[in-house]
């Protein structure tokens, strides 16, 4: 699998081996692929992680093959998957949190990084397709982040949304996602405000084109052009990794004074109000 981490990550980031030793963080959508390369960055520094997602297998899997980067005791648990949950259903969710404290005994960060998209006209979006686009993507999020938010309150945690930028200044066929982005953005900001007296940060990482990813594929189709990437300021598409990092920065101490915020990364893209 291509645009995956491993231990050389540890030797050549900024950051301390074991920055995120004896913490926990539950990630929705960790299988994916963008949330499973924040989840390698967590686990390769110390973290333990359950990740969430509807199809079993998958996230079985994905656990497996993210448990074999770092050492660890046989049968000692590093990635717990929870699978068949659909962030729509917020009871799932407080299921997925309650075998996470039972599995590691608490739960310190949470991102809620499910999402589902589809390029599609106004005219041909049904409402349904409208709103299950809302549904998993802001709902799903509201849903992830409630049934943390018990636990994050006991170890002072942090909330980390995953937006984008097209709501910035509109993009076509993107009415559905762009609606329920900037809702997430919106949350996330209530949030700071709302938390930050006990202790708790929320903030969002707003992704650009980010190379290998589900969500690049289904937007950029089969019209993707490699001068496109001349169109981006720092005239290459998003690794996976840059991701990571903001990642490992908004969870880290080193962001302890920083709530509220949209960490955008995409190389400076969105300020040229061009897309793919
Ligand atoms: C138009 C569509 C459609 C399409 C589904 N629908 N796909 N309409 N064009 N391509 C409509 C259906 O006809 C239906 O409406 C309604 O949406 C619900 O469809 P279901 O298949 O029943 O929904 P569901 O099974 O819940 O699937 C959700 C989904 C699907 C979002 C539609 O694509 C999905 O599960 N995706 C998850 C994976 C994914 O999208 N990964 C990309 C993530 S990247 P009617 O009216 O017929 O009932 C990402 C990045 C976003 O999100 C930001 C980028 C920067």
């Amino acid at each position: 699998m291509g645009n995956t981490l491993d231990q050389s990550f540890v030797a050549e980031s900024s950051w301390k081996p074991d920055l995120f030793k004896n913490k926990v963080v539950l990630v929705t959508g960790g299988a994916g692929t963008i949330c499973r390369v924040q989840v390698e960055a967590m686990v390769l520094l110390g973290c333990k992680a359950t990740i969430v997602g509807r199809e079993g297998q998958k996230t079985v899997d994905a656990a497996k093959e993210i448990e074999t980067l770092v050492e660890h005791k046989e049968g000692e648990t590093i990635v717990l998957p929870i699978g068949d949950v659909d962030v729509r259903n917020f009871d799932q969710l407080q299921m997925a949190v309650k075998k996470t404290v039972e599995t590691f005994g608490h739960l310190d960060y949470v991102i809620a990084g499910a999402a589902g998209n589809f390029i599609c006209d106004v005219v041909n979006l049904s409402a349904n397709a409208f709103k299950s686009v809302v549904d998993i993507d802001l709902l799903g999020s509201f849903n992830t982040v409630k049934a943390c938010t018990p636990e994050l309150v006991k170890s002072k945690g942090s909330i980390l949304f995953v937006s984008a930028t097209f709501h910035y200044y509109g993009v076509p066929f993107q009415s559905h996602v762009g609606a329920a982005k900037a809702g997430i953005d919106a949350l996330s900001q209530n949030l700071a405000v709302e938390l930050g007296p006990l202790g708790i940060r929320s903030n969002c990482i707003a992704p650009g084109a980010i190379d290998q990813t589900e969500g690049f594929k289904r937007l950029s189709g089969t019209n993707f052009k490699e001068e496109s990437v001349k169109r981006i300021p720092l005239q290459r598409l998003g690794k996976t990794r840059d991701i990571a990092e903001a990642t490992v920065y908004l969870f880290s101490p080193a962001s302890a004074y920083v709530t509220g915020t949209v960490q955008i990364v995409d190389g400076g893209m969105w300020h040229t109000g061009t897309y793919f």
